[in-house]
């Protein structure tokens, strides 16, 4: 039986953490649909054209290894506003989230546009300065040369692009249930997460 859980947000709010902990918990296959984006903007990184990079992405496309570098996220969100590299990766997300045996899926468009019936809708936000630290903290951690500045302006100008393009911008759908992670734990945001899709769980059994 299909079931699809959509966790849209903006970067850094935890919902790759969330994602990963309810695909475990509930024993479905999880897709970051960010990594399709960041795949195609490292090929252009590495002069491909954007277009023919969305159109021949291979799955091993996304096991490289400097996807989750700074330059490759603003790459990946520049040529996320070009309508047609959209729906060149629309077909693959559409058909994972129909996976009977339940999927999760997150990134920016999932409850409105790849899956407006998804069964479980969450919007998972943090203030841009929260976001900012905790990416801050990922990147220094994982010994990258990265300032706080920077990090924050980075988020910003991410949020913009991402909220403000004409193309299934990022945006919470109208019934996804907001979960604002600025002053929650990693541990409580999950907790609330795996309450919530309980919930519709035994609406829809
Ligand atoms: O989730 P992420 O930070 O890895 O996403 C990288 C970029 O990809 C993000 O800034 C915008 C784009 N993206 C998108 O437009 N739609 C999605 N469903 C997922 C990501």
């Amino acid at each position: 039986m299909k079931f699809t859980v959509a966790i849209d947000g903006p970067a850094a709010a935890g919902k790759g953490t969330i994602s990963k902990a309810v695909a475990k918990h509930f024993g479905f296959v999880h897709l970051d649909t960010g990594l399709l984006y960041r795949a195609v903007g490292a090929k252009t990184l590495a002069g491909a054209e954007p277009l023919g990079a969305a159109h021949h992405l291979v799955p091993e496309d996304l096991l490289a290894e400097n996807l989750r570098t700074p330059e490759v996220a603003q790459a990946a969100s520049r040529v996320a506003v070009i309508a047609e590299v959209r729906s060149a990766l629309v077909a693959f997300q559409k058909s994972f989230a129909e996976r009977s045996g339940g999927a999760v899926l997150d990134g920016r468009d999932i409850g409105t546009v790849i899956a407006p019936d998804a069964e479980a809708k969450l919007f998972v936000t943090a203030s841009a300065e929260v976001r900012a630290e905790r990416r801050y903290l990922e990147l220094s951690g994982k010994g990258m040369d990265v300032d706080r500045d920077t990090v924050l302006a980075d988020v910003i100008a991410r949020d913009a692009r991402d909220r403000d393009r004409d193309t299934a911008p990022m945006v919470a759908a109208d019934d996804a249930v907001v979960l604002d992670t600025s002053e929650m734990s990693i541990e409580t945001a999950i907790a609330a997460a795996i309450a919530y899709i309980d919930e519709k769980r035994g609406k829809t059994a």
